[in-house]
């Protein structure tokens, strides 16, 4: 069996300070990794996790095998995987990863396989691939799943049809719906990095640009913030009414796709959903229109309707950035091939935010390891306490202390008879 495969060990030595640096912004974690180390709660399982390859996913693996868990690595996107790191991971860690970047579709899901090949107890994913590799192509391990984590919104959804089809053969947890995930991750991680990821790719300004965020989830506010805080005129597109009054009231101009298409400078698509740009917002847009996804997808932009319809296609142009020249002459720049800007052309979420990310999903692996034997084959919530735990650290770690409430006011709260 292949052990690992990763793009060149000898990128490790660099690997590993970027890992240390990041570390150093990760004070939760740390304090599981060093009770994990302790008490080896992961002792006698294996898990094979399908995560995005950045320094940030080192410190949980770290964690993990802290914890005792014999571990894999491979990646859940092609473009995400950071090479210096899986070298590391390798080499000083001692960890296996099957991860390269840009590797092909072949590549991704035979490392997807050779993860899998480890004969997991217990899968962590983003974006359900190995949940759905077990559920198809790898039908013969789904019997010896104990538990299985998800840490995004769009592999939550996954998960959620399988179960109400009633074919998901073990329980899941739903990771990303804890608070101290979904509230930091996917609003602050997903808003800086994804404008960080638009400017490393083009060095544009954003001040004084037409930016159009597509879709107005915790992601889509994160971005519509940060885009508006760096001076973008903004502009919000949403197919869901309460959503669009929250962007309205947020003070965004909300426009149905068709009419933005005709404004924006700068086109950042963040609903999980499909074909949310088409041919026919590619057709009116302005010359030298930028278009990128912050989805976990790469299906949001039609891009395979761009390529048909183009008249020219000048292939990085710069790096990460890609021309298409529709027949009206109009050129059209895609950044990131349409997969996730913020971890092709950035480095994804900063350590700070994936620290109460990362803490919840061990400690919710550990947890679920614990109660393994109460869980039914469903999506399950991560236990309130784990979310209490990781922001009252992550709250000491930031310097800040908080008021309590006093006996009298647990009273109130608890009653139903003390009013004016
Ligand atoms: N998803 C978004 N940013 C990430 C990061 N830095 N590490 C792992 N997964 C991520």
């Amino acid at each position: 069996m292949v052990k690992y495969d990763v793009r060149d060990l000898s990128l490790a030595a660099e690997g590993r300070k970027r890992i240390e640096w990041a570390d150093q912004d990760m004070p939760v974690l740390r304090l599981v990794r060093e009770r994990f180390a302790r008490e080896k709660p992961l002792k006698g399982f294996r898990l094979a996790a399908c995560l995005h390859i950045t320094t940030e996913t080192a410190n949980l693996a770290r964690t993990l095998q802290a914890g005792g868990a014999e571990l894999a690595l491979c990646a859940s996107n092609p473009l995400s995987t950071q090479d210096d790191n899986a070298a590391s991971l390798v080499k000083d860690f001692g960890i296996p990863v099957f991860a390269i970047k840009g590797e092909n579709r072949a590549t991704y899901y035979r490392h997807l396989n050779a993860a899998l090949d480890t004969r997991p107890d217990v899968t962590m994913d983003d974006g359900a691939d190995l949940v759905s590799l077990l559920h198809s192509k790898r039908k013969e391990l789904a019997g010896h799943i104990v538990v299985s984590m998800e840490e995004t919104t769009t592999g939550v959804i996954r998960l959620r049809a399988m179960e109400k089809a009633g074919i998901l053969r073990f329980p899941v947890i739903a990771v990303n719906d804890a608070q101290c995930k979904h509230f930091f991750d996917n609003r602050y991680g997903t808003g800086q990095s994804t404008i960080d990821g638009v400017i490393r790719a083009t060095d544009h300004l954003i001040a004084g640009r037409k930016v159009v965020v597509c879709g107005y989830g915790w992601c889509g506010k994160g971005v519509a913030m940060r885009a508006r805080g760096m001076g973008a005129n903004t502009i919000v597109t949403e197919v869901n009414p309460v959503r669009a009054i929250e962007a309205a009231m947020d003070g965004f101009s909300v426009l149905p796709m068709a009419e933005a298409a005709k404004l924006g400078d700068i086109f950042i698509t963040t609903t999980g959903n499909t074909s949310v740009i088409r041919l026919e917002h590619f057709r009116v847009m302005k010359d030298h229109a930028l278009v990128c996804n912050s989805g976990h997808f790469n299906v949001e932009l039609d891009l395979v309707a761009l390529e048909k319809a183009a008249r020219k296609i000048r292939r990085h142009v710069r790096e990460f950035v890609d021309e298409f020249t529709l027949p009206s002459g109009r050129r059209i720049l895609v950044a990131g091939e349409g997969r996730l800007i913020n971890l092709v052309a950035a480095h994804g979420h900063p350590a700070s935010v994936m620290d109460m990310s990362f803490a919840v999903q061990a400690l919710t692996t550990e947890w679920a390891l614990q109660n393994r034997r109460q869980l039914g084959k469903k999506v399950h919530e991560v236990p309130g306490a784990v979310d209490e735990w990781v922001a009252a650290l992550k709250l000491k770690s930031m310097g800040i202390k908080i008021d309590r409430l006093t006996p009298l006011q647990r009273r109130y709260l608890a009653s139903h008879d003390m009013g004016t």
